[in-house]
């Protein structure tokens, strides 16, 4: 069976179950212009990357970001070197699938120990980040005060990892011209050339709808409301220099009712879109609710 390429993570906010939605957005037109540069400045899972490469042949150039450093070394790892992050994921599947399920549970806990020591080599973080991932609570990121990743076991079954998945994320990866790049999201701009030729996908950390609602803090570094007034002007900046942008978001409110995005983003055109997320901060119900999509275009 070939597989075709899509996320080799399962990713908190991930974008995959509304794909078919979010397609209805994208300027179809445009991405099917010659020679197109895709830029997703928040990448995480890259849902829409993976999407955009199968349905877009005309995007020749693609930058992705992420500021988580683990990711992005798996990113790196299998664009270039599937082989030896495919080896190393082989040794802890054997070891993890020879346990029993009590020991599964210890052997979690003392990998997440070794993981958050954040003193081995590329391949064995990027390995381990792999394994805690697919073996983690409902595939998610999220660190404590002091960088330490917490999330608890919550293994669901599956081997660890899908090699033929990592040969096809291999080999749509170097179909393109692309960048990987690891930091802020404002780190993109200095690969950013022609603006006209480029289309950005900003899928930030979103903005709690409530002070209850679920919350995965993807990294040390906040995203609140400044974070969310300061992204809106690189999306200004993006829109004023001819490039398109569509960016999602939580559906959240002013204590008044009115939507805080559509006010922030005034001027642009703002829909929703259905998703089903987690609403508490345990994360075990979910709720159907509705996310905005901001764009620069109709
Ligand atoms: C909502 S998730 C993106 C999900 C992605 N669209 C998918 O389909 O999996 C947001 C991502 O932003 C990253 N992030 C958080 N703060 C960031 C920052 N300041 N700059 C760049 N990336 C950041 C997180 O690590 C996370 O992967």
């Amino acid at each position: 069976m070939e597989y075709r390429s899509k996320p080799f993570v399962k990713w908190a906010g991930g974008k995959g179950a509304l794909l078919g939605q979010i397609d209805k957005l994208l300027p179809h037109s445009f991405l099917s212009k010659e020679n197109v540069t895709y830029v997703e400045p928040f990448v995480g899972g890259g849902a829409l990357l993976f999407y955009v490469l199968n349905h877009y042949p005309n995007i020749k150039r693609v930058i992705i970001n992420d500021i988580n450093e683990d990711l992005i070394a798996c990113y790196r790892l299998i664009k270039s070197d599937p082989d030896k992050l495919i080896k190393s994921l082989e040794r802890i599947d054997r070891k993890f699938m020879s346990l029993g399920d009590a020991e599964k549970k210890q052997y979690y806990y003392y990998i997440r120990q070794s993981y958050n020591r954040h003193n081995k080599s590329i391949l064995r973080q990027a390995a381990l980040f792999f394994f805690l991932n697919h073996t983690c609570f409902n595939g998610l990121y999220r660190v404590n005060s002091d960088s330490g990743f917490n999330v608890p076991y919550g293994y669901s079954g599956n081997h660890i990892f899908n090699k033929d998945l990592i040969l096809a994320d291999h080999q749509i990866l170097n179909t393109r011209d692309i960048s990987i790049l690891c930091g802020p999201y404002q780190i993109v701009t200095k690969h950013l050339r022609n603006y006209q030729k480029t289309f950005v996908y900003l899928d930030p950390p979103y903005l709690p709808v409530s002070v209850t609602s679920y919350f995965s803090q993807y990294s040390n570094s906040p995203f609140e409301k400044e974070e969310q007034e300061h992204l809106k002007e690189f999306c200004d900046t993006i829109s004023r220099k001819g490039g398109y942008f569509m960016l999602s978001n939580s559906d959240c409110k002013n204590e008044d009712g009115s939507s805080y995005f559509e006010q922030l983003y005034k001027g642009y055109d703002c829909c929703r879109v259905k998703a089903k997320r987690f609403i508490n901060a345990h994360g075990d119900r979910r709720k159907e609710t509705t996310e905005v999509v901001i764009r620069n275009y109709k």
